[in-house]
């Protein structure tokens, strides 16, 4: 979703806020601009193509100062009339925003009463003519900016380019702010990534927190109380230099090959790590475990490990869902919440809330520096590297390995948890090889024409089904229903008829004999079967294809997700539809 980025510094400013927006576009965008300050006049460029140095853009007057934008449209359609920077009428300031303005339509019906003209669909520009408005009180704009933003209601980031003083003022209320403090230079972005090459050193702004960055110099002042704040500044661990796709063609396809490396990386836990969670979790009388879209199945998959690994009263729970479990949660219940982003704004919603009855909160997140980490008790992160295609792959199966051992940790035999995942994670190399690459392509190439299919999965290959389907819609735009075995004869398999492609996932558990079954029912009734896990099921007279997945047991539910994360990759390259960047979504849900 939205993005914001600024700097300060002595590079040309132009070129840094391009290249930082163009680190911020896996967030999702449809529109874009910059604004640089030459000479104590703004110049600005806004633009609904795909962000690049063009020659509108070249032709700007170099500058060391500015902001920059990717909008994700929430109020008002496409257009660059609605892209930031929104700039005054006077052109001396300019503002970017990143959230929802939710009292915006009684703000604007104000403006409009006192026949203020607004010129765009957005509650940005509203926020400009506030501030504008409390200005012409004789206000100074960095007051005016503070009273505006104490009358806005929802989470609101908004950053303000002033051309009287050079200064970039920016205020955090929900939407993540952070700052890259370089040599000589600062950056301001919504996320670490942005501003990676340039800087280690960041500081997270926190909310209702306002920034003053001018050259060399920066400020936090706590709105609560109008002090100023004594930062803490926390050294990132990576530069990352590059983010490219190195031999892929597309990012999603470079992260699913990485998994044989990000396992690895999701164990990069001891015994001393995991030790006061694991305790945390033995002594709670209950673990949520909480996530949305992608991370609500890992949360799925986790509290499936925790139950049965480790004998865990634990139970899986939709961010958004949460409001409905507040009645039952106790302050002694533990939340375990799964983000990549960590930026959520369902899930940083339901910690809040749990927060506020008490409950300790744990949580794995891939970004660093960001609002879930900062909101929990125990921080642990799942170490996979910048995952850049909208299509969650490589953090959810990183998800699902540090689940696992977790719960061995747990019953004592942390050593034989990692053992399995190195296992694991080597077959996962033999695994990607192109022989198997090819034999999944051509599987995908049966799907082309199907308009519906379905995934039965069960026991710990339940949340499988539902992540695998859900990653064949986000690319592919078909309708894919992932559900439980058990289910079937309950309604769903009135859906199948002749040619319906069904998948059905099996371990070498006891729930396999029921998928096995199930298989054979739609087998009856024409549906075109498809196996994927344990080589041991590959059944001819039951599968029309099988693909055999690395791992044994209880842990190869993780790389039972691995055919579905191909399939849905080589589906869509052949459909033409846009991998990386599906139509619609956004890399980081930062509204609700
Ligand atoms: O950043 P998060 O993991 O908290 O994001 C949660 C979901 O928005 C995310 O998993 C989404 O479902 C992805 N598009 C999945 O591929």
């Amino acid at each position: 979703m939205c993005g914001i980025f600024g700097y300060i510094g002595k590079r040309d400013a132009k070129r840094i806020i391009v290249e930082g927006l163009k680190r911020l576009e896996y967030r999702g965008y449809d529109s874009w601009g910059i604004a640089l300050l030459e000479k104590g006049k703004i110049h600005q460029y806004r633009d609904i193509s795909e962000i690049s140095t063009n020659k509108r853009i070249l032709d700007l007057p170099c500058s060391n100062i500015g902001i920059g934008h990717t909008r994700w449209a929430t109020h008002g359609g496409v257009s660059k009339k609605n892209a930031h920077p929104h700039i005054s009428l006077t052109k001396d300031f300019t503002l970017v925003q990143n959230g929802i303005v939710e009292n915006f339509e009684d703000l604007k019906k104000d403006l409009i009463a006192k026949h203020v003209t607004i010129k765009s669909e957005t509650d940005t520009e509203i926020i400009v003519r506030l501030i504008e408005e409390a200005r012409n009180k004789e206000k100074n704009l960095k007051e005016s900016i503070i009273s505006v933003f104490e009358r806005l209601k929802g989470r609101n980031t908004i950053a303000v380019l002033d051309s009287k003083n050079g200064k970039i003022y920016a205020i955090r209320n929900g939407s993540p702010l952070i700052l890259g403090i370089g040599k000589e230079e600062i950056f301001l972005a919504s996320d670490t990534l942005s501003f990676s090459p340039y800087c280690k050193n960041i500081v997270v702004v926190d909310n209702l927190e306002m920034v003053e960055i001018e050259h060399n110099s920066f400020k936090v002042t706590d709105l609560t109380n109008s002090k100023v704040k004594n930062v803490t500044v926390t050294k990132l661990k990576y530069l990352y230099e590059d983010i490219d796709k190195g031999e892929y063609k597309h990012y999603m396809l470079k992260e699913i090959v990485e998994q044989s490396n990000t396992f690895i990386n999701a164990i990069a836990y001891s015994e001393k790590d995991l030790q006061s969670l694991s305790k945390s979790i033995k002594q709670s009388s209950r673990v949520y475990i909480i996530g949305a879209g992608t991370a609500g199945f890992a949360a799925g998959q986790i509290a499936y490990f925790l139950r049965n690994i480790g004998g865990i009263d634990a139970q899986d729970l939709r961010s958004y869902e949460f409001a409905s479990y507040l009645p039952i949660v106790k302050p002694t219940d533990l939340i375990v919440a799964l983000s990549q982003s960590g930026e959520t704004a369902d899930t940083i919603e339901a910690l809040e809330e749990l927060k506020k009855k008490g409950c300790k909160i744990a949580s794995l997140v891939n970004m660093l520096g960001t609002t879930i980490s900062r909101l929990s008790d125990y921080q642990f992160f799942s170490n996979a590297g910048p995952e850049i295609c909208v299509a969650s792959t490589k953090v959810f199966t990183s998800q699902c390995v540090w689940g696992y051992i977790l719960a061995k940790n747990i019953v004592g035999d942390l050593k034989g948890g990692k053992r399995e995942i190195l296992t694991l994670a080597k077959e996962l190399k033999t695994f990607f090889s192109s022989k198997n690459l090819s034999s999944i392509d051509e599987i995908s190439k049966k799907l082309v024409k199907q308009e519906h299919m379905f995934i039965l999965g069960k026991g710990q290959n339940f949340n499988i089904a539902l992540e695998g389907s859900l990653k064949i819609k986000e690319i592919s735009y078909k309708h894919v229903e992932g559900f439980a075995a058990g289910e079937l004869k309950h309604g769903v398999i009135a859906l199948i008829e002749k040619g319906t492609v069904v998948f059905g996932i099996l371990s070498n558990d006891r729930d396999s004999k029921d998928i096995l079954s199930a298989m054979e029912q739609v087998k009856a009734r024409g549906a075109f079967t498809i196996g994927i896990g344990d080589k041991k099921f590959k059944k001819k007279d039951v599968f029309d294809r099988y693909i055999v997945t690395p791992g044994r047991d209880i842990a190869s539910s993780i790389t039972n997700v691995i055919p579905f994360q191909l399939i849905s990759y080589y589906l869509s390259v052949r459909l033409g539809n846009n991998i990386d960047k599906p139509r619609n979504l956004a890399k980081s849900v930062t509204v609700k």
